[in-house]
C-alpha cells in the first residue's frame, strides 16, 4: 500500500513540468489524482486538451487512478469546477496542490496591464480560487462530522521570496502573495482539519527554465539529477500525508536540499515613546541601522554566475536583461 493510498489529490497545472511529476509520483503512491491543465503555452495563450489527457493515460496505464480537467484556475467558476471534478470522480477531496503558472516577463517600464494581470490571475488568483472552493467543501464535510486530515500545498518561487529578479514585477508579486496566502489560510483552515503549506522550487528543468544557463546538463544514467523536475514530488507527498504535522510553512526545494524558510522578519529598530519622530531625527537615526542591500541580495543569489566585477557587473547584467 502506498503512502498516499486512498487520498484524493487535485493538482493544478499537472500536464507538464513539476506538476506532472507530482501527479505521477502521487498516483504511484496510491493517490487518486485530478490532473488539471488547459495545456496552454508558457505565456498562457492557446490550449490543448491532450496535455492533461496524456498524463491521465500514463497514470492509468500503470494501474493508477486519475481523471483530467481542463478548466483554467484563473476563472473563478473554472476553479469551482476543478474541485467538483475531484468530488464527482472520487467522492471527496483531501489534497490540493496549487502549481499552475504562466510567465510574461517584462521590465516595469514596459510591462502591459494585460501581462501583469495574466500572471497574477493564474498564480495568485488561481491559488486563492481553488483554495476557496476546496475550503468550502471541507468546511461542509467538517460540519457534517467528518474528521479527516486535509492539506493545501501552494507553489511559490525564489523570485518573490528570496531573490526577486528584474523583469519579474508580475511573477515576483504573485509568488510573494502566494506565500502570504499560505500563512493566512493556515491560520483560518486549521479549525476544519486543513493544513496549508507551500513549496518554493528552484532550478528544476522545465520549459519555464529552459533558457537558464546550465539547465541542459544531464547527469550520467543512474546518477542523481538535481535539476530533475521530479525533485519536489517527494516533499509534496510528505506535506500531503495524513500524519504530516506541518502547517503554515514555506519550504524551498533545490536539488537535494529542502529548507524551511523564515519570511519577512523584524530587523534593527529605533523607538521612542514620548513624541512622534521628526523627519530630521529619522534621517539621522535610520541611517545608522544595518539593512540589506537589494543589489547585494541578488549578487549573492547569482553567486558564481556573477564572477568578479561587483556592483558594476551586476548593473550591466540587469540592464542587459531589461533591454532584451
Ligand atoms: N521550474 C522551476 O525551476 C521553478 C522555479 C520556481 C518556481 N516554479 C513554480 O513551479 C510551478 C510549476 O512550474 P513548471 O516549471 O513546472 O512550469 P510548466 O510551464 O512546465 O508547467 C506549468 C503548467 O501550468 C499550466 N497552466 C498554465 N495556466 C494555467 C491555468 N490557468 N490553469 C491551470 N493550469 C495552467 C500550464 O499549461 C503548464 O502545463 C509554477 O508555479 C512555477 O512558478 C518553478
Amino acid at each position: 500500500m502506498g503512502s498516499l493510498s486512498g487520498r484524493v489529490v487535485l493538482i493544478t497545472g499537472a500536464g507538464r513540468g513539476i506538476g506532472r511529476e507530482e501527479a505521477l509520483y502521487f498516483a504511484a503512491e496510491g493517490a487518486k489524482v485530478v490532473v488539471n491543465d488547459p495545456g496552454v503555452a508558457p505565456d498562457g495563450s492557446g490550449g490543448d486538451r491532450a496535455v492533461a489527457a496524456a498524463v491521465v493515460k500514463e497514470i492509468t496505464a500503470r494501474g493508477g487512478a486519475a481523471v483530467a480537467n481542463t478548466d483554467s484556475v484563473s476563472d473563478f467558476d473554472g476553479a469551482r469546477r476543478v474541485v467538483e471534478a475531484a468530488v464527482d470522480a472520487f467522492g471527496d477531496l483531501h489534497v490540493v496542490i496549487n502549481n499552475a503558472a504562466v510567465h510574461r516577463d517584462a521590465p516595469l517600464v514596459g510591462v502591459t496591464e494585460d501581462a501583469f494581470d495574466a500572471v497574477v490571475a493564474v498564480k495568485l488568483k488561481g491559488t486563492f480560487a481553488v483554495s476557496h472552493w476546496a475550503a468550502r467543501h471541507w468546511r461542509a464535510r467538517w460540519e457534517s462530522g467528518d474528521r479527516v486530515d486535509r492539506a493545501i500545498i501552494n507553489t511559490s518561487s525564489g523570485s518573490g521570496l528570496l531573490n526577486p529578479l528584474p523583469a519579474h514585477s508580475n511573477y515576483a508579486a504573485a509568488n510573494a502573495g502566494v506565500a502570504a496566502l499560505t500563512v493566512v489560510n493556515a491560520l483560518e483552515l486549521g479549525r476544519y482539519g486543513v493544513r496549508v503549506n507551500c513549496l518554493s522550487p528552484s532550478m528544476a528543468r522545465t520549459r519555464l527554465t529552459a533558457t537558464v544557463p546550465g539547465m541542459g546538463q544531464i547527469p550520467e544514467e543512474g546518477a542523481f539529477d538535481p535539476l530533475h523536475p521530479g525533485v519536489c514530488a517527494p516533499v509534496a507527498a510528505y506535506l500531503a500525508a495524513e500524519d504530516c504535522p506541518m502547517t503554515g510553512q514555506v519550504l524551498s526545494v533545490r536539488g537535494g536540499s529542502v529548507a524551511i524558510n523564515q519570511g519577512w522578519s523584524r530587523g534593527a529598530q529605533i523607538a521612542k515613546d514620548d513624541a512622534p519622530w521628526t523627519v530630521a531625527e529619522l534621517r539621522t537615526a535610520l541611517a545608522e541601522l544595518p539593512r540589506d542591500d537589494v543589489f547585494d541580495s541578488l549578487g549573492t543569489a547569482l553567486g558564481g554566475a556573477l564572477g568578479s566585477g561587483g556592483r558594476d557587473k551586476l548593473q550591466q547584467m540587469i540592464n542587459a536583461l531589461l533591454d532584451r
